[in-house]
C-alpha cells in the first residue's frame, strides 16, 4: 500500500466538515410532519411488496454509569439501576405495538443492542427482552443470524459474556477507544487493559462468531507514537474487526465534550498521519481496510462481502446482510422501513408519555423521494464498494447517468486531478487517497448539503 499524502493546500481544501452518511438524507432532514400513520403505511408497503424481506431489530439502551467526555452517542448518565426497570416496561410495550405491524413470517436476520451501555441491564433483564422479542417477532433459533451487542468491558464480567451467548447473541462489539492511561484519564474512561483482554477471551471461550472493537483517533493527548502502541496492543488481542473512529468533536452539541481540553487535541495533520499509519499497521497485521472507519480480517465475512459487492451500510455502520427493513425501538432510535426513516423521541419523559397512550413514540422522519432513493444508493455504493457503474444505476433507476449528474461529474474533476478517483467513460473508481476522503466525495452527491450549511448546520471535521 502506497504512502498517502496531501499537499498543505489540498489538506486545507479537503479538511472541511461533513456528514458521516449512516443515512441519506441525513437525520437533520427528518421533520415533524412525519407521523405514526406514515410509518405504519411504510410497514404495510414493506409487508406487501418485498416478499417477506428479513427484518433487522435494534434496541437502544440509553443508560451509562459514567460519562466519557468524548461521547457523541444518545445516552443518559445514571447510577440508579431501577431506571432500567421502568424503561424496559415501556420498551416491551413498544415491541408489542411494532410487532403487530409486521408479517410474522419475516425472519429477524439481524438484531443489535446499542447504547448508551446495553450491559447496564442485568442478564435476567436481557433474557426477558429476548423472550418478549420472540413473542412478537420471528427470531432465528439456528444461530445463523447476526445477533450483536455493544459491550463496555468495564460493565461486563466474563460470566455475563457467557450468559449473553446462551441467550442467543453471537457477536460482540467492545468499546476500547485507547489503551494509553493518560488519554483514558483525559476522556474520563479509565479502563485497565485486563478488562478488555478478559472480555475478548471470554467471547472466544464462548464461541462468539465475531469480536469487534472500537478505537477512536483524535482524542486528547494522543500522539502518533502513543496511538501506534495502542494499535499494537489491539492487534495482539486479535479481534476480527476494528472500527477506528475519527473523533467527532462538536462541543456545542455534546455538552460533556466541553470538558475536553482543546489544546490537548492532536492537530489535523497529525490525525491524518495517525490514520495513514494505522492503515499500514493494520494491513501489515492481516486486516483489510473496508472503508470509512472499518477494518476486518482478510477471512472475515465482511471482507468477502466487499469483494463480492455485497456490502451494505446502515445506522450501525457496515453490514454483510442483504438490506433488511430496520425496526428500531427505544429512545432516539432510527428505523428504516421501505422508503422511510423514522426517529423516536429523545427524552425518557416523552417516550413514556407516548407509550402510555399506546402510540409509537415517533418524533420525526422522512419519506424518501425517487431522487433521495437514487442518491442514497449512490452514496452507499461509494462508501461500500468504492465505485459507481453508471449502466447498472441507469438500469435500476431508469435515468441517463451522465445527464442526470452532469453537475456532479464536473465537480468531481478536481478530485480526479488530485488523485482521489478515476473517472472513466462509464464508471467511477475511488483510489486509496479517495477512500480516506470518501465523505468529501459523497458530499458532491448530497442534494441537501448546501442548504444545511447555509442554515448554519455544523458537522464534524472530515479529517
Ligand atoms: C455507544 S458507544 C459503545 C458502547 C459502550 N457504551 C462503550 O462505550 O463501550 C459506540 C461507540 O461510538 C464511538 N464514539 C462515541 N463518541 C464518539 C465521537 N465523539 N467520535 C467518534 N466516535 C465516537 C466510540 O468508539 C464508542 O465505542
Ligand atoms: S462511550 Fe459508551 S460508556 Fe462512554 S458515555 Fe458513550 S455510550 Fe456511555
Amino acid at each position: 500500500m502506497s504512502e498517502l499524502s496531501l499537499t498543505e493546500e489540498q489538506f486545507n481544501r479537503y479538511n472541511t466538515s461533513g456528514p458521516r452518511y449512516t443515512s441519506y438524507p441525513t437525520a437533520i432532514e427528518f421533520h415533524e410532519k412525519f407521523t405514526q400513520k406514515d410509518y405504519e403505511a411504510a410497514a404495510e408497503r414493506s409487508n406487501l411488496h418485498t416478499q417477506n424481506k428479513p427484518l433487522s431489530l435494534y434496541y437502544h439502551i440509553p443508560f451509562c454509569d459514567t460519562i466519557c467526555f468524548y461521547c457523541a452517542c444518545n445516552k443518559i448518565a445514571t447510577k440508579d439501576r431501577n431506571k432500567a426497570v421502568t424503561y424496559l416496561d415501556a420498551l416491551f410495550k413498544e415491541i408489542e405495538i411494532q410487532g403487530k405491524l409486521y408479517n410474522n413470517e419475516r425472519i429477524v436476520d439481524q438484531l443489535h443492542l446499542g447504547g448508551g451501555t446495553p450491559t447496564f441491564i442485568s442478564i435476567e433483564q436481557m433474557q426477558s427482552l429476548f423472550k418478549k422479542t420472540s413473542e412478537h417477532f420471528n427470531l432465528r433459533t439456528d444461530d445463523k443470524g447476526e445477533y450483536s451487542i455493544e459491550i463496555d468491558p468495564r460493565e461486563c464480567s466474563p460470566e455475563m459474556v457467557a450468559g449473553l451467548r446462551d441467550i442467543g447473541f453471537n457477536r460482540l462489539s467492545l468499546g476500547v477507544q485507547d489503551f494509553d492511561a493518560r488519554v483514558q484519564k483525559a476522556v474520563n474512561r479509565i479502563q485497565p487493559d485486563e478488562l478488555t483482554f478478559r472480555t475478548i477471551e471470554a467471547a472466544r471461550d464462548n464461541d462468539f462468531h465475531s469480536v469487534s472493537v472500537d478505537l477512536i483517533y483524535g482524542l486528547p493527548l494522543q500522539t502518533i507514537d502513543s496511538f501506534s502502541a495502542t494499535l499494537d496492543k489491539m492487534i495482539n488481542a486479535d479481534p476480527d474487526r476494528i472500527s477506528l473512529f475519527n473523533y467527532a468533536h462538536l462541543p456545542h452539541v455534546f455538552k460533556p465534550q466541553r470538558r475536553i481540553n482543546e489544546d490537548e487535541l492532536p492537530s489535523g495533520e497529525d490525525k491524518l498521519i495517525i490514520f495513514n499509519q494505522s492503515i499500514q499497521q493494520l494491513t501489515n497485521a492481516g486486516y483489510v481496510y473496508i472503508g470509512m472507519d472499518h477494518f476486518a480480517k482478510a477471512d472475515d465475512p465482511m471482507a468477502a462481502a466487499q469483494k463480492n459487492g455485497q456490502l451494505h451500510r446502515n445506522f450501525q455502520g457496515y453490514s454483510t446482510h442483504a438490506q433488511c427493513d430496520m425496526v428500531a425501538m427505544g429512545v432516539s432510535s432510527i428505523s428504516e422501513v421501505n422508503n422511510v426513516y423514522s426517529q423516536n423521541v429523545k427524552t425518557l419523559d416523552e417516550y413514556y408519555s407516548a407509550i402510555e397512550k399506546g402510540e409509537l413514540p415517533i418524533q420525526k422522519g422522512i419519506t424518501l423521494s425517487d431522487d433521495d432513493m437514487l442518491r442514497k444508493h449512490i452514496i452507499e455504493q461509494l462508501m461500500c464498494n468504492f465505485k459507481l457503474d453508471y449502466s447498472a444505476i441507469e438500469k435500476q433507476f431508469d435515468i441517463d447517468f451522465k445527464s442526470y449528474f452532469e453537475k456532479e461529474i464536473s465537480a468531481l474533476q478536481s478530485m480526479h486531478t488530485d488523485g482521489l478517483l478515476e473517472i472513466n467513460e462509464n464508471s467511477l473508481h475511488i483510489k486509496l487517497l479517495g477512500r480516506l476522503l470518501i465523505r468529501n466525495i459523497c458530499m458532491i452527491f448530497d442534494a441537501y448539503l448546501k442548504k444545511a450549511q447555509q442554515d448554519g448546520q455544523r458537522f464534524s471535521k472530515v479529517i
